[in-house]
């Protein structure tokens, strides 16, 4: 049924990007010159391992979002590679992309708007299981998306139910069982518990974990919450006007961050030491005045620690 070459045990990342970059406007026009270039996602380069979760961070507008989508290919790379199980699947048309459509999936912020309002969520669920040819008969299918509810914490008996008829917690347990409906080995999780109420979040995170250890997924998990991400991800990347300006392992990054920018977004983190919070001191970081050189390239500072330097 798999389509995509397997993976010997001791092979290399389950997915690679390589100078990966998707650049916006830059056109020109006959009337009105030329429309400024964003270099929304400039020459990141990152792997993640099967099983593994990568969190991703850096302040809104950083690229972090067009990195999941370009990653996908739900918009086409301006430049750089991405391996699947070490296959180059940049480009691809629709036909050869489909397997792979299959084992990578996304998950968004907002549940609300990724649901079909008019379809009864158990319909939402089988949806791609139909796409792909793999519901089956009628019973098995019900039984499969049965299972899937149950995978994500939700009574079978709602598969009936329209999405407005769910609360913002109970909508991303649908998301998450939609997405993994295909078994695929690698989600996109783009602040998924963002626009949760506070007191559902670690409910999410945790069935995050669950699911990871039981289906042996990985994640790329973009989120602004860097407690969150402290506390789910194996390794944590940086990013800033586009480019990864700090990656390693979580503990590292936490620890001993070396990028001025990571600074500051960790001096930013409440502390729930109320003592400690008191005297706790932002550091400022001007933007503007520190953007990376273009020429400026990722150098080792530790065990698998990377920091930008110009
Ligand atoms: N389709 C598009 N056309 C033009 N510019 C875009 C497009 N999509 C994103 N951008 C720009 O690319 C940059 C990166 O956007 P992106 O959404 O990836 O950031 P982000 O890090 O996910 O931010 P946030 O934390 O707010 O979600 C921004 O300046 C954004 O305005
Ligand atoms: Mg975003």
């Amino acid at each position: 049924m798999n389509d995509i070459p397997s993976m010997p045990a001791d092979a290399g990342p389950l997915v690679s990007v390589s100078r990966l970059s998707k650049h916006y406007g830059g056109e020109r026009h006959l009337i009105g010159g030329q429309t400024p270039l964003l270099k929304a996602v400039n020459d990141v380069s990152f792997d993640i391992a099967a099983g593994e979760t990568l969190g991703l961070v850096g302040e809104s507008g950083s690229g972090k979002s067009t990195t999941g989508r370009v990653l996908l290919q739900l918009e086409a790379p301006t430049g750089g590679d991405i391996l699947y199980k070490g296959e180059n699947i940049t480009g691809l048309s629709k036909t050869l992309l489909k397997p792979y459509r299959r084992d990578m999936q996304i998950i968004f912020q907002d549940p609300y708007a990724s649901l079909n309002p008019r379809m009864t969520v158990g319909e939402f669920v089988a949806e791609p299981l139909d796409v792909h040819g793999l519901a089956g008969a009628r019973s098995e299918r019900q039984e499969r998306v049965a299972s899937l509810f149950s995978k994500v914490g939700l009574d079978p008996a709602f598969m009936k139910r329209y999405p407005h008829e769910f609360s913002g917690g109970q909508r991303q347990r649908v998301s998450i069982a939609r997405a993994i409906a295909l078994n695929p080995a690698f989600i996109v999780a783009d602040e998924p518990i963002t626009a949760l109420d506070v007191s559902i979040q670690a409910q999410i995170v945790n069935l995050f974990q669950d699911l990871q250890d039981e289906l042996g997924l990985a994640y790329l998990f973009i989120a602004h919450d860097l407690s969150m991400i402290r506390y789910l991800c194996h390794r944590v990347a940086v990013m800033l006007r586009g480019r990864i300006v700090e990656i390693g392992p979580c503990e590292a990054i936490f620890e001993t961050p070396q990028h001025s920018y990571t600074r500051a977004l960790l001096s930013a983190i409440p502390v729930p030491d109320p003592d400690v919070e008191r005297n706790r001191r932002p550091l400022s970081f001007d933007v503007a005045a520190n953007l990376p050189p273009e020429e400026a390239v990722l150098r080792p500072v530790g065990d698998r620690h990377f920091v930008l330097e110009g």
